[in-house]
Formats: structure tokens, C-alpha cells, sequence
């Protein structure tokens, strides 16, 4: 029977870190003003969220999603032993696309040279935090049957550029940070159920949806965007910058992550001996930890880096799976147990071999 698996993976963040203590100084252009522009501290930023510092592309030039997608993708054909030739299917995670229309997936399949006539089949996914596992399961089904060979799925976001940089957006724009991961999946031949990727679930509600948006635009308008946006005008923040009910989303990511937890090992027969590693979205280390102890996940299988990245959306799972291989934790062929929390509401969990 054909099984997908993970033939490599990649990750990418930007050089420039950015301290807690610096969130409150940034413009919104994220350059550093001598005047404070937002109330906050790194004691709150630490003790609600866990996030030491995280990463912004550069702000002295234009930079896209697509730009750091690219990067991680290189990253782990490099890590497959393929070229970017090779691919057929490109399957891109982001809430922060490089524009409204066409997806972000052809400029990165532009940007790695493989576009033209007879060019690989390229989707965009609108999971948020979510479409990693939303992107696995999809690669997976896509491989089983046999429609695509080699699947290159990325999450990537720039979050930098849309974040309310004053008191009022606070509670959110200290969560999230710039990053791109990648994976390229393949078939293998096997008859063992728990080869390659072994389960994925995904699940939805949409009766959260408005617990964590972001507008830009509202197309039932005439025309569909009718405001000042820019950032030094009077704006309508409600329309450019994220709105989160926080506490609702913390309860529903800690319930749903545990019940999706559960279920991948009930569903594969698995149990906590046959994981190497828990990695959940890294949206908060606070929720991580209520779904660890609520779950009963061996604590030292559990593996985070929302201290050094903050919250990536689609790319934390890559990322964080990546970052630990690169301090030597995480090996090839170990075996891991993935579960993310999102905005839609949106959540799923997977079991795959590295
Ligand atoms: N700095 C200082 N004070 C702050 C900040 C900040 N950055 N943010 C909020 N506060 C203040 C509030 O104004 C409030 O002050 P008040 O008591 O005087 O009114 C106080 O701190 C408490 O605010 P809460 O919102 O109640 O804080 P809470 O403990 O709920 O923590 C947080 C907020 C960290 C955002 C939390 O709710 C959370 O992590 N929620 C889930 C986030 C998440 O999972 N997002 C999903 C993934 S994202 C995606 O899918 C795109």
C-alpha cells in the first residue's frame, strides 16, 4: 500500500530579534521611536504568554510572505536531497499572503524557478494558526491516492507588517512573530499502518469565527475598502489590525487541543510510548501547558520555542519541530504527535515519523 512520509523539512526566521522590552517602542513600521507607543512590559509579555522575544523581517525594505516561504521550502529540499523540479504539488499556509489575489503559493513557485507551462499544482490554505495540519492531511490524502509524488507544504507569515503597534492592540501584537517551515512529503511502499504519516484529523467551528479576525477589507461595501488605512491616518483599526476575544479563544484552543490530542491516539491505537515528541501550536505556553497537564503528556516529551519565536500561526509546528532538531533533540524517524489551535475556529492533530 502507498504511505505518505516526510521526506524533509526546513524552517527560516529573519535575523532581527526583537526583545519584549523593544515591543513597546516600535512604530508601525516596527522602527524603535524614543517615545514609548504601547503600554506594556516584558514581566506581562513573560508571565501571560511565556514569549521572551521573537522575530521581525527587516524594516528598511519591503519584504513578503513569499520571500520567507521560499527560504524554508529551499531549506528542506535541501534536507530531502531533492530540487525544486522535483515538486508537484505546493501547498502554502498563510493568513498573511503577499496580496489579496492570486495566492501566495504561485510566487513562491515563481520564486523557486519552477513556474511556466506544465508548472506544478500550487494551493493556498486559509487555516491560520491550523493549516499546517490542515496542509499535512491534505498532502497525505493527495499522496495515498497516488494524485501527487512530491508535496511541498510550507507555513509562512508576516506579521510584523499588520500589527497594531499602540496600547489599544496590545494583547495582541505581543503574541506574534515572523517565521516560515517547511516539509516535503512523498510515497514510500508499506505495509505498516504506522509508517510515514500515521493519522491526521482536522475539525472546524465556525461559530467562533469572530473571536479572531482580521477584516482588511468587507466586499458586501462600495466599494470593498472605504477607509483611511494608513497607518499615520485616523485608520479604522477594527478593519487593519487583529481582533481577538482572548479568554474565549484561550478556553476553546486548551479544550479542543486536548480532545484532538486524545483522539489521535485513540484513532492510530497509539499511546504515549509510541511518541517521541508533543509539539502544539505555539500560540501561548500557558495554553500548552493547561493542555499538557489536562491530556497527561509526559512533560519531557513536549517540546516548545514560542519563548524565542512567539506565535508564527501556520509555521510553529515546522518551526518548532526544526529548531529542536537543530539543538540535537530531535532526530530523523523519531515519531510525533502534532496539535494546533486556530482562528475559524479551527484545530486538528497528526501523528507522523520525521
Ligand atoms: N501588556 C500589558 N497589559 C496587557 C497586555 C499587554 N500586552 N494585553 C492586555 N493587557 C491588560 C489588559 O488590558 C487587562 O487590563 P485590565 O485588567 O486593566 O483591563 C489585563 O492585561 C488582562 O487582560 P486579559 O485580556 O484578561 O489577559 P489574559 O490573561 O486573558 O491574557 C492573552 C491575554 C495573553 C492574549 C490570552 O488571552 C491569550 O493568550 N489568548 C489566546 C491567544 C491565542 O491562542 N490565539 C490563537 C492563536 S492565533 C491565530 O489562530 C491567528
Amino acid at each position: 500500500m502507498i504511505r505518505a512520509k516526510i521526506l524533509g523539512l526546513g524552517s527560516y526566521v529573519p535575523d532581527r530579534v526583537v526583545k519584549n522590552e523593544e515591543i513597546s517602542f516600535l512604530n508601525a513600521r516596527h522602527e524603535r521611536q524614543e517615545e514609548k507607543q504601547t503600554e506594556t512590559s516584558d514581566e506581562w509579555i513573560r508571565t501571560r504568554t511565556g514569549i521572551e522575544e521573537r522575530r521581525y523581517v527587516d524594516n528598511t525594505r519591503d519584504v513578503t510572505t513569499s520571500e520567507l516561504a521560499v527560504e524554508a521550502a529551499k531549506a528542506a529540499l535541501d534536507d530531502a536531497g531533492l530540487e525544486a523540479k522535483d515538486i508537484d504539488c505546493i501547498i502554502l499556509g498563510t493568513l498573511s499572503p503577499d496580496i489579496h489575489f492570486p495566492g501566495t503559493a504561485v510566487f513562491v513557485q515563481t520564486k523557486l524557478g519552477i513556474d511556466g507551462e506544465g508548472g506544478c499544482a500550487c494551493y493556498d490554505i486559509r487555516q491560520q494558526c491550523s493549516a499546517f495540519i490542515y496542509g499535512l492531511e491534505m498532502a497525505d490524502a493527495f499522496v495515498r491516492t497516488g494524485k501527487y509524488e512530491k508535496v511541498l507544504l510550507i507555513g509562512a507569515e508576516v506579521h510584523s507588517h499588520s500589527l497594531d503597534f499602540t496600547t489599544r492592540g496590545r494583547d495582541v501584537t505581543v503574541l506574534f512573530g515572523d517565521g516560515a517551515g517547511a516539509m516535503i512529503i512523498g510515497n514510500q511502499e508499506t505495509d505498516n499502518e504506522r509508517a510515514g504519516i500515521a493519522h491526521t484529523h482536522a475539525r472546524a467551528d465556525g461559530s467562533g469565527a469572530w473571536n479572531l479576525y482580521l477584516k482588511v477589507f468587507d466586499i458586501s461595501k462600495r466599494p470593498f475598502v472605504w477607509y483611511d488605512a494608513s497607518a499615520d491616518g485616523p485608520g479604522e483599526p477594527e478593519m487593519t489590525y487583529p481582533q481577538m476575544a482572548g479568554k474565549k479563544v484561550f478556553l476553546h484552543a486548551v479544550r479542543n487541543m486536548v480532545v484532538a490530542t486524545n483522539l489521535a491516539l485513540e484513532k492510530s491505537g497509539m499511546t504515549w510510548d509510541d511518541i517521541d515528541w508533543f509539539v502544539p501550536h505555539q500560540a501561548n505556553l500557558r495554553i500548552n501547558e493547561a493542555v499538557v497537564e489536562y491530556a497527561e503528556i509526559p512533560k519531557d516529551k513536549v517540546l516548545n520555542s514560542i519563548m524565542w519565536y512567539g506565535n508564527t500561526t501556520a509555521a510553529t509546528v515546522p518551526l518548532t519541530i526544526d529548531h529542536w532538531r537543530k539543538e540535537g533533540k530531535v532526530k530523523k524517524g523519531d515519531v510525533i504527535l502534532s496539535t494546533v489551535f486556530g482562528a475559524g475556529f479551527t484545530w486538528g492533530s497528526a501523528i507522523f515519523e520525521l
